[in-house]
């Protein structure tokens, strides 16, 4: 039995690239291992959110969560900053994150470069942070999307130069899981680049069927293949990738021979991405629409959540604690 970790920022609505990124292949996971899921409502201050959006945005993204298959009977669901001992473990491993490596990190780069105006220490400092969620759990697999490789490879780094410099085995190196053999990346139908809250593309779960089709129907195309097999362009590769992900195999083969015959129709192939979108999200929009109302229920997953979640996290920064040297008196 494994320990399974994994978290999303509470920015808004969760969108297909969450959902297949970290969320589907976790709930696939929680009934064989010991699974932590958080809402990383600490990560998200970098952004400076205004306080009751902020709380609102946690509390939808919870009954999103359980609307998309978590079960709190079996998975401990709970809020970042409701476990103080990720904090403090934090700062331990803050010691041990090099400035120029922090720098060099490709998300802070382009965050850096699109937000000069907020270049904060905590956005510097995001990957010991992220580092620290995982390896307070000591968790062995974190499903995510391909876009948090690279904090992964800082986590396994950060985990072993404290085994390292402490000379004790307290953190175990984690690794990035996904569905296939790949990390998952959901592109957007706007011609190029991921699915993304930020980018404006987003196909969310709570999106109702109109609106569904509208966003799948106006995907950026060509005007299609001159020659037989000719190579993709992005936007028609893009459209594949996520007919790759919600429908059959039958189905995407049916396509691929159809563009690789000069025969497809794109209007027909949009359509048939759209119903299958509209499968897997519909149901979920019933339950989120049900879970948003009932407050009561909410709390108490995340009450309940803290404690299961602090107790795993207290035993891990006692070790670390022990490690660096913090004895009593
Ligand atoms: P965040 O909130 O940006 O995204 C949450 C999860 O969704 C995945 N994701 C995608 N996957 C594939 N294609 C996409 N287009 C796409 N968009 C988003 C992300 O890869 C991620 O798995 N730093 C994290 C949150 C976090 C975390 C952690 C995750 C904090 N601590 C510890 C795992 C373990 C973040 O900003 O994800």
């Amino acid at each position: 039995m494994d320990i399974v970790l994994s978290g999303i920022r509470p920015t808004g609505e969760l969108h297909l690239g969450n959902y297949f990124g970290a969320l589907r292949n976790f709930t696939k996971m929680q009934y064989e291992n010991r699974c932590y899921f958080f809402i990383a409502d600490l990560h998200s201050l970098t952004t400076h959110p205004k306080p009751d959006d902020f709380h609102a945005n946690v509390s939808n993204v919870l009954a999103e969560y359980l609307a998309a298959g978590l079960d709190p009977e079996v998975a401990t669901i709970f809020v970042q900053s409701d476990i103080p001992e990720v904090s403090e473990l934090y700062v331990i491993l803050n010691m041990l994150a090099y400035k120029g490596e922090l720098e060099r990190t490709p998300s802070f780069k382009e965050k850096a470069r699109k937000h000069a105006d907020n270049i904060n220490a905590g956005l510097l400092t995001y990957p010991v942070l992220m580092a620290s969620d995982i390896l307070i759990h000591r968790a062995a697999k974190v499903p995510v999307g391909k876009d948090q490789e690279q904090h992964l490879e800082f986590t396994r780094l950060l985990a072993r130069r404290f085994n390292n410099m402490y000379g004790a085995e307290v953190f175990p190196e984690p690794t990035a899981y996904n569905f296939g053999n790949d990390l998952v990346k959901v592109p957007g139908l706007d011609g190029g680049g991921k699915m993304g809250k930020s980018e404006g593309n987003g196909i969310y779960l709570s999106d109702d069927e109109k609106t569904i089709r509208k966003k799948v129907m106006r995907a950026v195309t060509d005007s299609g293949p001159t020659e037989p097999n000719s190579p993709m362009p992005e936007p028609i590769q893009n459209i594949f990738t996520l007919l790759d992900i919600v429908s059959t195999s039958d189905t995407v083969q049916h396509f691929r021979d159809k563009y690789n015959s000069c025969e497809i129709r794109y209007g027909e192939l949009k359509k048939q991405l759209a119903d299958d979108i509209c499968k897997v999200t519909l149901p979920i929009r019933e339950r989120i629409l049900e879970l948003t109302a009932d407050k009561e229920y909410l709390g108490k997953v995340v009450r309940e959540g803290s404690v299961k979640a602090r107790e795993s996290a207290a035993a891990t920064l006692y070790e670390a604690r022990k490690a660096v040297g913090f004895r009593p008196f």
